[in-house]
């Protein structure tokens, strides 16, 4: 059998040393082989310590997530993590990169931890919905108290060597030679005939019981819908009051429950798909030169503008900020300058990087400063002939090998390339707001984008830290076409009788933070406005008569900004309150249109806004706009809030059968068998290839 774990013997020290690519992940075999070194190590008597040590780029960074989907199998890590912690002779785990979840737990059964300074280490269980399986809880409150045990286990942070010292968690930080400096540690403990001992022995060391519990309500309170913070608080509440050994009975317990459990399932799935993702991105990526991106100007300094020279800063790229009007230039330097000082204020960053990072930025009200840029990315008006003309004047000034993009969130950028004599340097970015913050990127190929500019700006999305989605051109790409799929039945339920609140609140309980109204209401009626302008004409006649954005706007109810919209807001307060201004609009509206007003149940709320967006996904997938299925379940969680506990989109329609989908989506509206995407009706699932 292929070896992934060997033990040699250096001086008096046996070096049990894991070699499984590429995260030296605890899958079955290496468990076995772990349990077989260690044994070979106690009874040789010529060994007095024993140093845990990892080859490649990382200690192990968890438990082998792919044997999740299978049965449990022996030896079951616990049980190995046992017979470390057990041992006679002092084991030492030599940490290096990610040391996560099962590597965290192994580090926790050893006497003692060293680790290199740039050491990661956390317990992100619970990403993947689980709780520590191998004693992690229960060790981590003895070794560091349960505040830190809240701190790893159910917030998930991850911290560095130098934090783990400080907790006690790792006992010495070194600068180099991970292994040589076990050694030496190993050799001190046996020769000086230093106390070790076992973690499970310590006593909990007293606490401030009001902390924890605030503490835990408050990072509870955040994590609504999600099951495995709860069962970690269960399992942290087991360390405190329970033996040791009932402890990790129960901790075991709720983490076989966690493993097969929908949300884990559901988690695993997402997990994955965000690997094959950034490993596309990593490939496509090769085929570019990002380094040949140094210089970016941005053209519009507006809310989106800022937010993207902010993002560029970030990631250390020069940035030329450009608005020819110098009122809008001076209100997106100053939105600079306050976020600069807000994350200082913060303590996100240092004084020299907020300084750094903010000189990177140069304002200029010149079209003329794009003329070294690698790369500018347009914001300015959502207009196709406002855009289409900045895009002129970018073709004459901007040299011929830069790169040229647009940051529409949902106009035709082959339309935009058009008008230029470069459409094979030309894409769509389209960031999130707030730029800064938000994680994805929709990066839009048009037919004729150059693959190596394609790459070029994916390995600057990599170095922006961004998740980059590429999808084709069509109306809204991925995130708002969507987001106007369930906008439109959300109209159509209006029609019929439910409330703007009613459809929030079961959009809230599915697990979204915010339902479609109160985010239209942020987002901006007029932003609706201007694009169902846009679309008029090819609206349906329903959707046409559905006009209360029409009406919303003309009576300057643009959301939240001029204090109402589908809600109004008290000043101040972003708080939606419902109001009686729009419900006597739609019964206006429907004695208007003979519309008898119905009750609607919240099932059907549900179905019909998920199931408009699954119809709309299916589309997108016919018309190949995205290359998997997984990409629309990313752009909704990192663009739009979609529960990621609950998997993504198509995974959700998955599991519920397209056929189902299809049939209740007819059942709602018999005369949407028109809309009905072909891939729905003939296919079975969204990811049987
Ligand atoms: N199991 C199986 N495969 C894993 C894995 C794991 N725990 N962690 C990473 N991989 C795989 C990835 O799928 C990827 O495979 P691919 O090349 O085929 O796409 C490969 O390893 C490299 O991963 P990344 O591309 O993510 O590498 P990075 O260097 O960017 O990141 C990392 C490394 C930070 C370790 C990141 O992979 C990560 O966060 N992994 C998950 C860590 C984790 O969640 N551990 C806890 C597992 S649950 C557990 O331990 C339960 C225990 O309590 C019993």
């Amino acid at each position: 059998m292929e070896r992934l774990v060997n033990l040699n013997v250096v001086d008096e020290i046996g070096v049990v040393s894991i070699d499984n690519p590429p995260v030296n992940a605890l899958s079955q075999v290496v468990r076995e082989q772990l349990r077989e070194c260690l044994q070979h190590a106690k009874s040789d008597s010529l060994v007095k310590a024993i140093v845990i040590v990892c080859q490649g780029s990382t200690f192990v960074a968890g438990a082998d997530i792919r044997e999740f989907d299978q049965p449990l199998t022996q030896p079951h890590l616990p049980d190995v993590l046992d017979a470390i912690e057990n041992s006679k002779k002092p084991v030492i785990a030599a940490l290096h990169g990610f040391v996560l979840g099962g590597g965290l737990e192994l580090a926790l059964a050893c006497h003692s931890r060293v680790a290199l300074q740039d050491t990661v280490l956390g317990l992100p269980e619970v990403s993947l919905g689980l709780i520590p399986g191998a004693g992690g809880t229960q060790r981590l409150v003895r070794l560091c108290g349960p505040l830190t045990a809240v701190d790893l286990v159910i917030a998930g942070n991850r911290i560095t060597a130098f934090q783990a010292q400080a907790l006690g968690l790792v006992d010495r930080c070194v600068e180099s030679d991970i292994q040589t400096k076990a050694i030496e540690l190993a050799k001190y403990l046996i020769h000086t005939n230093q106390p070790w001992g076992r973690t499970r022995d310590l006593s909990i060391t007293p606490f401030n019981a009001d902390e924890f519990e605030q503490k835990t309500s408050m990072l509870l309170r955040k994590k609504v819908g999600e099951q495995a913070p709860r069962a970690a608080l269960q399992a942290i509440n087991a360390a405190l009051t329970m033996p040791f050994d009932e402890g990790m009975a129960c901790e075991r317990s709720l983490f076989i429950e966690r493993r097969q459990s929908d949300q884990a399932k559901a988690l695993r799935y997402v997990f994955f798909a965000e690997r094959a993702l950034i490993s596309r991105t990593r490939r496509l990526a090769a085929r570019g030169s990002a380094a040949s991106i140094q210089k970016v100007a941005v053209i519009g300094s507006g809310t989106m503008g800022s937010g993207i020279a902010i993002c560029m800063a970030n990631a250390g790229l020069n940035v030329i900020l450009i608005d020819v009007q110098d009122a809008a230039l001076q209100r997106g330097v100053k939105v600079v300058d306050d976020y600069y000082r807000d994350a200082l204020g913060k303590g996100r960053i240092t004084e020299q990087e907020s300084t750094d990072r903010r000189d990177l930025i140069l304002p200029s009200s010149s079209m003329e400063a794009v003329i070294d840029a690698d790369l500018v990315i347009e914001a300015v008006f959502e207009d196709m002939d406002v855009k289409r003309q900045v895009f002129r004047q970018l073709d004459v000034l901007c040299r011929d090998d830069a790169i040229l993009a647009t940051n529409t969130s949902y106009l035709d950028v082959e339309e935009i390339a058009d008008c230029t004599n470069r459409p094979q340097r030309i894409l769509g970015m389209h960031f999130f707001s707030p730029a800064p913050v938000m994680k994805l990127l929709e990066i839009v190929q048009t037919t004729l984008t150059d693959t190596a500019v394609l790459a070029a700006v994916l390995g600057l999305a990599q170095r922006l830290g961004k998740v980059a989605v590429t999808v084709g051109v069509c109306d809204g790409f991925v995130g708002n076409r969507l987001l106007a799929a369930r906008e439109k039945e959300a109209m159509f339920l209006l029609e019929e009788g439910a409330l703007p609140e009613e459809i929030d609140r079961v959009m809230r309980s599915f697990g979204f933070p915010i339902g479609p109204f109160e985010l239209r209401d942020m987002a901006g009626v007029d932003v609706a406005w201007r694009n169902r302008q846009g679309r008029f004409p090819q609206l349906s006649e329903r959707e046409q008569r559905c006009d209360w954005v029409d009406k919303l706007y003309a009576a300057g109810r643009l959301g939240q900004k001029t204090g109402s919209g589908f809600y109004r807001y008290e000043e101040g307060s972003r708080r939606a309150v419902p109001d009686t201004w729009l419900s006597n609009l739609l019964e206006q509206h429907r004695s208007q249109f003979n519309i008898v007003r119905r009750n609607i149940t919240d099932k059907e709320i549900e179905e019909r806004c998920l199931y408009a967006m699954i119809n709309e996904a299916a589309w997108l997938m016919e018309n190949d706009i995205v290359e998997n299925a997984g990409d629309i379940d990313l752009v909704w969680i990192h663009g739009y809030g979609f529960p990621r506990y609950k998997g993504g989109l198509t995974y959700c329609a998955d599991r519920i059968g397209l056929n189902q989908v299809a049939d209740s989506l007819k059942r709602y509206n018999p005369s949407a068998g028109k809309e009905l995407s072909a891939f729905l009706s003939s296919r079975k699932s969204f990811h049987d290839n």
